[in-house]
């Protein structure tokens, strides 16, 4: 079994499966807070593993916060250009997949516009030591795949920033991916021994529960490994029917004509009907059968349709709101003032009982 910070990853799926039971019955008790970095456009693979989920929180009324992380695209991309052309467009994509600040208390906000969350990260960063950032395995892993030769100190930090991102709200909820579970644990460790050294066990910060995706893994087009645009392998959100059409025509199967569902044996075949499964409900093993022997061709084919009828509401949205960035700057601005509210509450207290009132 897999070693996570919190114990066996299997332990952490099991305490997710409580945690989603008892959201379902009491969603009063809770607040979410999830984020991304702006780092390019989404692709199906976020809208089926992560977009999807927080839409689907919102709607059992649990409040939705969600950051976008924009100081932490500066820990292991040179390039910052486009930050705010992603963070739009990051808004664009929540809002076209049903995330509702109008409706719901959804809240969409960066980080770098909340000077009192950013200001957390002082007092957060004494309460960690060298060693305990330092072996981070996802902070290595990235790290590694970026290929740093020179490492910033952002990025061995950005995990604490990440606390104040989470804790500032007093967040308890963090729908997350297995990689953000070492995160997740720092925050754990933050706020209890916020509690403890500052607070006199006062608990100031709850310790916030990771909430694991239940959607499967969606490979890319490739096959290989987990969709990613940097991997050249995605369906982008933003794509055209035609260039979804030509993207799928291209996708890797394999040379057995027969279509069947093996996620073993034929990854590429079963993550294409998965797709499909994932656009019309149907069992994987139903459309496998339902193909047979109408091969690639056909399966390709049924995947273009079921995938661009699925996506043409949430294209449609998409289209419509790139056309309006005024809106799109309202949202974010009625996300920023409330995350302020609450981090100037939260930081008040937080001097209060660090003795730091004058
Ligand atoms: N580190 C996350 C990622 O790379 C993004 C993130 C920043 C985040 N702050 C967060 C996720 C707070 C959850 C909660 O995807």
């Amino acid at each position: 079994m897999e070693e996570t910070y919190s114990g066996t990853f299997e332990a952490a799926l099991e305490r997710s499966r409580k945690l989603e039971a008892d959201l379902t019955a009491n969603p009063q008790k809770y607040k979410i807070l999830t984020g991304d970095r702006p780092t390019g456009m989404l692709h199906i693979g976020h809208l089926f593993g992560s977009l999807q989920n927080r839409v689907r929180l919102q709607n059992m009324g649990v409040p939705t916060y969600i950051v976008i992380a924009d100081y932490q695209v500066l820990t292991d991309h040179d390039s910052f250009e486009n930050i705010s052309t992603y963070i739009h467009n990051l808004a664009i994509d929540y809002l076209s997949a049903g995330l509702d600040p109008e409706k719901f208390k959804t809240y969409i906000f960066p980080h770098s516009h909340v000077p009192e969350l950013n200001q957390l990260l002082l007092p957060f960063l004494t309460l960690v030591t060298m060693s305990e950032l330092d072996r981070n395995p996802t902070v290595k892993e990235e790290i590694q795949a970026a290929g740093l030769s020179k490492i910033n100190a952002g990025m061995f930090t950005y995990p604490v920033h990440q606390a104040a991102d989470i804790l500032f709200c007093k967040g308890n909820v963090v729908p997350v991916g297995k990689d953000q579970l070492p995160h997740l644990e720092i925050t754990r460790q933050i706020a209890r021994r916020f509690n403890e050294r500052y607070a006199k066990s006062q608990i100031v910060f709850p310790e916030p529960q990771p909430l694991l995706s239940k959607a499967p893994m969606i490979r890319g087009l490739d096959g290989g490994q987990k969709m990613s645009k940097s991997r050249n392998n995605a369906i982008m959100l933003s794509a055209t029917e035609d260039e979804t059409a030509k993207l799928i025509k291209k996708a890797k199967t394999d040379g057995e004509r027969t279509i069947t569902y093996d996620p073993e044996k034929r990854p590429e075949v079963a993550n294409l009907l998965t797709l499909i499964s994932l656009c019309t409900g149907e069992e994987p093993q139903a459309i496998a059968e339902r193909i047979g022997d109408g091969g690639g061709g056909m399966l390709k084919q049924q995947l273009t349709d079921a995938l661009n009828e699925y996506l043409r509401p949430h294209r449609a949205r998409r289209a419509e709101l790139e056309k309006n960035p005024d809106y799109i700057r309202q949202v974010l601005r009625k996300g920023i003032e409330q995350a302020r509210k609450e981090a100037t509450e939260t930081l008040e207290q937080v001097r209060s009982v660090m003795n730091m009132v004058i």
